[in-house]
């Protein structure tokens, strides 16, 4: 997809409050934040909108409270790491409320070159069932709307969908649009061969995904719990590997329609196998067939240099998915050499997904990679070709 809608560059936010959505969805560690990566991530939006003379009320949610305070999620200590980023030039306010008389006097107050954090968007249950009525009250705070939570975009929330909808001009932010260009210069108009690789536990998970890689990539390399059951489809011994018995023929669909588009689909040949789940458990590798009472936690030494050789030759990849256990460091090797072997290539590169983005980090390579995503789900559902509902309500550019 591209991004046929309006963005900052296409108003005039001067003196004007505007709503910007974000995504502050951040890690919390002892009621700080964590990794800020996403804050960092929507600064230019909101130095660009400051600069130029906004007052600027952004929101987020945090967690999954489920239409409860619960205290642990308030917006504070991401809005404290916000100050901070910001420096003090810039004055960050807070209202411990996201909707009512409070809200509404914070944001009438709300000065040029000032920004206020609402709280927790997800504490009143509105927000998630894209209640009208929440929407209203949002946009009735603004008179401009911009979308920056890309990783948010694929949920039809009220601040994501209503608000869009009801508070215009709505356009898009400077990280919706870096996210939207990347993904569309990988798979719109990729430099030749373009590889995906993609991970994960399940096929269930990822099937849309691949059908749609399918259309598009030279090469699919597949990694994760997910192989396990594609391995079955073509009558491997797996052993107690993980496996969706009820998604061997998908998995056998998968594989003829490779096949049929004359896309090269690898697989692991061999494997680091466990005795059991867990961090201290006995392993081997194993070549072929998995032997009975062990399961494969990670793919092998002979897989990671197959996969690598293919992304060294790669002029894009799209790379979404763990190859093994990530969090158990036995079986974090595979996902580890994927990423080393990105940083290596000189394919233009492009990241999505939490396992995959830590990999990256861990292995201290984020400035080798084309672009890392800050979205998860969202990320998958563009893989998937689907338009997101937070970005289907932003004005088009040839809208008035
Ligand atoms: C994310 O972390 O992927 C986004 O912030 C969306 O969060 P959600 O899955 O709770 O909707």
């Amino acid at each position: 997809m591209s991004l046929a809608k309006k963005t900052l560059r296409d108003i005039d936010p001067a003196g004007k409050k505007v709503f910007v959505r974000v995504d502050f969805n951040v890690p919390l560690k002892d009621g700080v934040v964590g990794d800020d990566t996403r804050i960092r991530a929507a600064l230019p939006t909101l130095q660009d909108l400051l600069s130029r003379g906004a007052a600027v009320i952004a929101a987020s949610h945090l967690g999954r409270p489920k239409g409860q305070v619960v205290e642990s999620l308030r917006m504070a200590p991401v809005a404290a790491r916000l100050q901070e980023l910001l420096g003090d030039a810039v004055p960050v306010k807070t209202v411990t409320a996201v909707r009512g008389e409070a809200v509404r006097e914070a944001a009438a107050a709300l000065q040029p070159g000032e920004l206020l954090v609402l709280e927790n968007l997800r504490f009143e249950a509105g927000e998630t069932e894209n209640d009208p009525e929440l929407a209203e009250e949002l946009a009735d705070l603004a008179e401009l709307f911009v979308q920056d939570a890309f990783g948010t975009c694929h949920r039809a929330h009220a601040s994501t969908a209503g608000v869009p909808e009801r508070c215009k001009p709505a356009v898009a932010g400077l990280l919706l649009e870096k996210e939207i260009q990347a993904f569309d210069q990988a798979m719109g108009n990729p430099k030749q061969p373009l590889v995906a690789v993609i991970g994960g536990a399940k096929v269930s998970d990822k099937i849309l995904v691949l059908e749609t890689l399918l259309e598009k990539v030279d090469c699919l390399l597949i990694g994760g719990g997910m192989a396990y059951t594609f391995l079955k489809a073509q009558g491997h011994e797996i052993g107690s590997s993980l496996c969706e018995e009820d998604r061997l023929d998908t998995a056998r669909e998968v594989l003829a329609e490779a096949v049929a588009r004359s896309v090269e689909l690898m697989l692991p040949t061999d494997h680091v196998v466990a005795d059991r789940f867990a961090e201290d458990a006995a392993t081997q590798t194993v070549n072929g067939d998995i032997p009975e009472g062990w399961m494969g936690l990670d793919i092998g030494p002979e897989t990671q240099a197959a996969y690598a050789a293919r992304l060294a030759d790669a002029g894009t990849v799209i790379w979404n998915g763990p190859m093994g256990v990530f969090e158990l460091e036995p079986f974090s090797h595979g996902t580890s050499c994927v990423a080393q072997a990105l940083a290596q290539s000189d394919a233009m590169s492009v990241v999505g997904g939490g396992d995959s983005v830590a990999a990256i980090k861990k292995n201290g390579v984020e400035a080798k990679i084309g672009h890392i995503s800050t979205g998860g789900g969202a990320f998958l559902e563009l893989l998937e070709g689907k338009e997101l509902p937070g970005i289907a309500q932003l004005d088009y550019i040839d809208s008035k």
